[in-house]
């Protein structure tokens, strides 16, 4: 039985300052925190063995690329991949997606069949492709309910889509999609499957054998591993038909002044001296995340996740996104509340509450633009987070909603929203020491211009 408070020890960034409670940190599904052993491995890399992996004979680069290789046949075991040589590393997700999308022989007016819920890394380079080689992009509409019509799949696929771009699980609510079934139809219809698991692998067990799909994109830095970390998966014949993103030292066999050889996947597609630190750390992270065990993972992620959904079910200005069951919304809370912009409740949670979250519209701008909705607030949990911290979240979540009155959502722009705000940013706690100067734009500032921060990923 794992100790879940226990555990915590092993991660350096919840510590916090000596004598001061520690950060409450939810927002592990942009990135998830690194425990000591990562960097640990972080650091031995750089003092004990610090090559460059294939090129030097020396024992520095034995040594780092044999455990290069070793991480890469850690996650092939992993993802259940049939092949280590089907893994391919990448800084993120989003250039695993961009290594498929731009890798494959497009003709004019190709269908690429996407949902209405993507992350814009499965949006951009789509809408970016269409321009630039003619393919059609085709959006396939989720139900708000967390369910999935296979019927409404098939009548896209009957009209010959090419590829089906599809995420695991969501960043937005947190909805798991039926993957091995959306392949199936897929593949019946000739179809290939690229699948975002960014939110899906860090939190349940992914058996690519058995899901069948072409294409996995994950990044490893929402797995434990450090930042600027993620890869590729899938069988290597068919990673084989893709051209790489970018060319030039380790991607080949031979070169010639006018001609070269690629070399098989997965060389070809790791241009350049790679991130071995990073990697070495990632693989240090899935170490750490077998020894605790997936499925402990998804049960105690459910498990904080139904503490915060029972807490505030019965508010009435808390509005969730997504499957009102907690078991079908994985690791992710999302939620807007009546009459407060979902930044300052960030800002709200955090000066007030130590309690970091995310806000605003999470990379998926295309959805709630849709609805016109200035985004949401996402608590989104792992296997640090323990009950103490959802509570001291729900605590936070009272105290904001009791201090503005419940009226219709302000418009971001009247000033009673700007008064609203003003007094939202003063919490009845002490800030903590340091943040209360803190002086991050309002949206009413970024909306005249001024920097702030993106409603990123
Ligand atoms: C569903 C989903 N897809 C893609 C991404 C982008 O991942 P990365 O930053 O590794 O490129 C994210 C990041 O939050 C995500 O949640």
């Amino acid at each position: 039985m794992t100790d879940w408070d226990a555990l915590r020890k092993d991660f350096p960034a919840l510590a916090g300052a000596p004598g001061a409670p520690g950060p409450v940190y939810l927002d592990s599904a942009c990135m998830s925190l690194a425990p000591r052993a990562v960097l640990d491995a972080i650091a031995e890399y750089y003092s004990e063995y610090p090559g460059c992996a294939g090129r030097s004979l020396h024992r520095f680069a034995e040594e780092v690329g044999h455990r290069y290789e070793g991480a890469r046949e850690a996650f092939a075991r992993f993802l259940g991949a049939p092949s280590p040589a089907g893994i391919v590393f990448l800084r993120n997700a989003t250039e695993a997606i961009n290594l498929v999308a731009r890798g494959l022989d497009w003709k004019r007016g190709d269908r690429v069949l996407i949902t209405d819920q993507e992350h814009n890394s499965n949006l951009v380079v789509w809408q970016r492709l269409a321009d630039e080689r003619g393919l059609r992009v085709e959006h396939l509409r989720l139900p708000p309910d967390g369910s999935f019509d296979l019927e409404a799949l098939d009548d896209h696929l009957r009209t010959g889509v090419r590829l089906v771009s599809f995420f695991h699980t969501s960043n937005l609510d947190g909805r798991s999609l039926p993957v091995r079934e959306i392949t199936e139809h897929a593949h019946r219809r000739g179809a290939e499957v690229l699948i975002d698991g960014c939110q899906a692998a860090p939190h349940q067990r992914v058996d690519l054998g058995a899901l069948g799909v072409d294409y996995y994109a994950l990044s490893l830095h929402k797995m434990l591993g450090p930042s600027g970390t993620g890869l590729l998966a899938g069988p290597p014949e068919t990673l084989g038909k893709l051209s790489p993103l970018i060319t030039g030292g380790e991607t080949v066999e031979w070169t010639t002044l006018t001609e070269h050889r690629l070399r098989p996947p997965p060389h070809r597609f790791e241009a350049g001296l790679q991130n071995y630190a990073g990697v070495l750390g990632a693989a240090a992270g899935l170490r750490y995340l077998e020894r605790v065990g997936l499925e402990d993972v998804e049960t105690h992620d459910r498990s904080v996740n139904a503490r915060a959904t029972r807490a505030l079910e019965d508010e009435p200005r808390v509005h969730l996104l997504g499957p009102p069951d907690p078991a079908h919304r994985a690791s992710i809370y999302s939620f807007t509340l009546d009459g407060v912009d979902p930044s300052d409740a960030a800002l709200f949670l955090d000066e007030g509450y130590r309690v970091m979250v995310r806000s605003g519209m999470h990379c998926v701008h295309s959805w709630y633009r849709e609805r016109s909705l200035p985004g949401s607030i996402r608590a989104s949990f792992y296997l640090y987070t323990s009950s103490a911290d959802i509570d001291t979240f729900v605590a936070g979540v009272h105290e904001l909603l009791e201090r503005i009155p419940g009226t219709k959502p302000p418009s971001s722009r009247s000033p009673v929203a700007r008064s609203r705000r003003q007094s939202a940013r003063r919490p009845t706690r002490e800030p903590v020491s340091g943040t209360s100067a803190r002086t991050a734009p309002s949206p009413d500032a970024r909306a005249a211009g001024a920097p702030g921060p993106s409603a990123g990923s």
